[in-house]
């Protein structure tokens, strides 16, 4: 008999043998590790525990894709399997810090600065079992990435400031924790003003106390509570904050609808100064595999290959054959440095492009979606 908020996909003998096999034996394995590991243990790395929390999740992951693979051509079915993965795995995965913000979001998604403290810094508060989830989440593909593209960015903004002259202006769009300003060099006898932009108002408040307060004299970081969509609209932008010599974005593209991103890109183009740089950050789907993102932690981001990203600044009016592509150390993150100079931003005019073209590409999203909305 069928409860009454079950779909007939809950009867499939493939998502009755998931279900009793596969996540029971992961069931089983964290409540077993749950029953040895003292509940306020401090993992050790490469111990017994971590060892076997990382087989563990391993398996798991790896049932996960495959039920995923076999199921490709019913998403549906797949976002109420995995919904009721996480229901059936809450118990434990509610031990960990990161497995539990990613998946109840109390700022609304994912990402939020405190989760990005916590991966750059690779500590967490819990203690236990879900101290060594914790440690087996920061060791994935992309919590990697996500330090790799810190340090990315880092480098970028170090080499571009050196390759120019004179007082600087750089945006920074989604800043979350400004981790990349922290132990910020000197830059003798020269202005950096930073407009570091979010909108969330406990990120800026943490900037505030953490990274603007231990800058060297020469550079100046403002934080300011701003939604990115409205960087669609180059004038209010220019208006507000005046044009930049560097623009930047770090950790939100993945998050946004090709159709936001166009207008975006084309708003942020067009509040360059001459010679002036946009670097967009972006994961690259090809190089890293999404399950325990998606089925683990409730995680999901647009899914893009280098090649839907480049299609994406083309219709934003950019000339993709003068952009210069740099990957992070994981090789997952990849950043896409265009300038303002002749040829390669075209000015368009986004309320006469044709609807087709603005949204004509199809990322490979994640069941749920992801989008930030304006
Ligand atoms: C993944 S974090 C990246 C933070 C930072 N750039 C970094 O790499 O450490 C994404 C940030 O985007 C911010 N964010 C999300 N949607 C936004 C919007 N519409 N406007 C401005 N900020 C936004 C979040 O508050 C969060 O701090």
């Amino acid at each position: 008999m069928i409860q009454p908020n079950e779909s007939t996909g809950s009867r499939l003998p493939s998502v009755i043998k998931f279900f009793s096999e596969d996540v029971a034996e992961f069931k089983r394995q964290l409540a077993q590790l749950e029953s040895e590991i003292d509940k306020d243990a401090i993992p050790q790395r490469n111990d017994d525990f971590h060892k076997r929390t990382q087989a563990a999740f391993q398996q798991s992951q790896d049932a996960c894709r495959e039920f995923e693979q076999t199921h490709e051509a019913n998403p549906d079915l797949i976002k109420e399997v995995q919904a009721r993965f996480r229901e059936e795995t809450m118990p434990w995965f509610s031990q960990s810090w990161i497995g539990n913000r990613a998946r109840t979001k109390p700022s609304g998604f994912a990402g939020d600065y405190e989760m990005l403290v916590k991966l750059y810094e690779e500590e967490t508060p819990a203690r236990g079992l879900g101290a060594y989830i914790d440690l087996c989440i920061s060791e994935l593909p992309l919590a990697n990435a996500v330090r790799g593209r810190k340090d990315l960015v880092r480098e970028f903004l170090e080499n571009e400031i050196n390759s120019r002259e004179g007082d600087l202006r750089i945006l920074d769009i989604a800043c979350g924790p400004c981790r990349e300003f922290l132990d910020w060099p000197e830059f003798a006898g020269r202005n950096i003003e930073v407009i570091a932009m979010d909108n969330d108002p406990v990120a800026l408040e943490y900037i505030e106390a953490t990274v603007a307060s231990q800058l060297p004299p020469s550079t100046k970081l403002t934080p300011v509570r701003y939604n990115a969509m409205r960087a669609r609209n180059s004038e209010a932008t220019k208006k507000n904050f005046g044009t930049f010599d560097i623009i930047y974005s770090v950790g939100l593209a993945d998050y946004l609808t090709d159709e936001h991103l166009i207008g975006i890109f084309a708003g942020l183009g067009d509040s360059l100064n001459e010679n002036g740089a946009l670097v967009i950050a972006f994961k690259d789907t090809d190089r890293y595999d999404e399950t325990p993102y998606q089925w683990h932690l409730d995680w999901f981001f647009y899914q893009r290959t280098v090649e839907d990203v480049l299609n994406v600044y083309e219709n934003a009016g950019f000339n993709t054959q003068k952009m210069k592509l740099t990957r992070d150390r994981t090789g997952i993150i990849v950043n896409y440095d265009s300038r303002r100079a002749d040829d390669c931003i075209r000015r368009i005019d986004l309320a006469e492009t044709p609807r087709s073209s603005r949204s004509g590409i199809k990322p490979r999203i994640g069941k749920n979606g992801a989008a930030i909305e304006s």
